[in-house]
């Protein structure tokens, strides 16, 4: 099989890590004889520098062609201080929107050689960690009428607006129900419909939907809540939909469970096969360059792009099977040692990995 796979590294450690999941791409290429060609474009901070603007027409419309997208990720207080309409977020808040990925998808999974790296009491940890987050990726709060003003009384006023449509819902519930069908056949829908009315259109919205799908239980939890529930009985969530906002914070949260941010990937889908594949670490300034990031959230990324965009399960398997052996021989970055063990370069634990490949 041959593709087209777009890398988009971006900024702080995104070069770093989306190096790594290359590796593992190419590995598997090797292994399972495809053929995957790379083009290297520029997203957030380097479009900026390189361009002015953090996305340019050319990205998108390369990007468009290609099969897949692989990308790092954005930001960085180098660019903090810029004007806000050309920040290296809205490159990816534009990309997501641009390419019609409205769906996220944000699996959250605790590996048996880092359940020590989970901060939950062992009966807790026991019970099991392994749910995914679907988040609505290009509605609501993100890409709602903002505006900040100067009041007549001299104060300055700001606001956002979070609203959906039926139909957004709707296509996102598609998304979630689906995933559920294939996965435990529980759905946990999460909003805040005793105080929002966007919520209340949600909710109605779930109800909906759920009769297409009968063999689905469909359950919904108020975001707050929600948020303590992660913590206390994560074994209870198997399919979590949610909109935009509420799933940053929830798989920002998720991912504390597993052990690091670094370790989480995600999928951003929309109707077809095509797909945008990136870790949920963020560029992480602090420790960019310094080659101690995790790379796994990006190679797990990979493993999502064969089996979502390419259909190729057995190549998406083989990754995360390298992956948990390399964790289960002690192979780990800084942020997943525990106790007297010592940790190895992001480079080396790519390396890792594709021996065990
Ligand atoms: C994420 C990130 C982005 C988001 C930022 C960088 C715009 O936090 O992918 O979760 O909020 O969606
Ligand atoms: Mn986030």
């Amino acid at each position: 099989m041959t593709k087209t796979i777009i890398l988009l590294s971006g900024d702080g450690i995104g070069p770093e890590i989306i190096a790594e999941a290359k590796k593992a791409l190419l590995a598997v290429a090797k292994k399972f004889k495809h053929s995957f060609n790379f083009d290297m474009r520029k997203i957030g901070g380097e479009s900026i520098d390189a361009f002015g603007i953090p996305l340019t027409d050319d990205t998108i419309a390369v990007c468009k062609k290609a099969d897949a997208v692989l990308l790092g990720a954005v930001g960085g207080p180098k660019w903090d201080n810029i004007d806000p309409e050309i920040r290296p977020e809205r490159g990816l808040l534009k990309i997501r929107k641009e390419l019609g990925l409205f769906a996220n998808i944000r699996p959250t999974k605790l590996f048996p050689s880092l359940k020590s790296a989970c901060p939950l009491k062992n009966d807790i940890v026991d019970s099991g960690i392994d749910f995914i987050v679907v988040r609505e990726l290009t509605g609501g709060i993100y890409f709602g009428q903002r505006e900040t003003k100067k009041l007549s009384d001299g104060q300055i006023w700001a606001q956002d607006t979070l609203g959906y449509s039926k139909n957004e819902i709707e296509r996102i519930g598609h998304v979630a129900f689906e995933f559920a069908k294939t996965r435990s056949k529980k759905l946990c829908s999460i909003d805040k419909a005793n105080v929002l009315d966007s919520s209340k259109l949600w909710r109605k919205v779930m109800e909906d939907i759920a009769k297409d799908y009968p063999s689905v239980t469909l359950s919904h939890m108020y975001v707050d809540n929600a948020a303590m529930q992660i913590i206390k009985n994560p074994a209870q969530f198997d399919v979590i939909v949610t909109e935009n906002m509420f799933g940053d914070i929830l798989s920002d949260e998720a991912s504390a469970l597993v052990g690091s941010l670094g370790l989480m990937p995600s999928s951003s889908i929309g109707t077809g096969k095509f797909g945008l594949y990136e870790p949920i670490s963020g560029s992480a300034p602090d420790i960019a360059g310094k080659e101690i990031a995790n790379p796994i959230g990006a190679i797990l990324s990979a493993a999502m792009m064969l089996r979502h965009s390419f259909g190729l399960e057995e190549e998406a398997v083989a990754i995360e099977n390298a992956v948990e052996s390399a964790l289960s021989k002690g192979f780990k970055t800084a942020d997943i040692v525990s106790g007297k063990e010592s940790p190895i370069s992001t480079s080396e634990m790519g390396e890792k990995i594709v021996q065990e490949l």
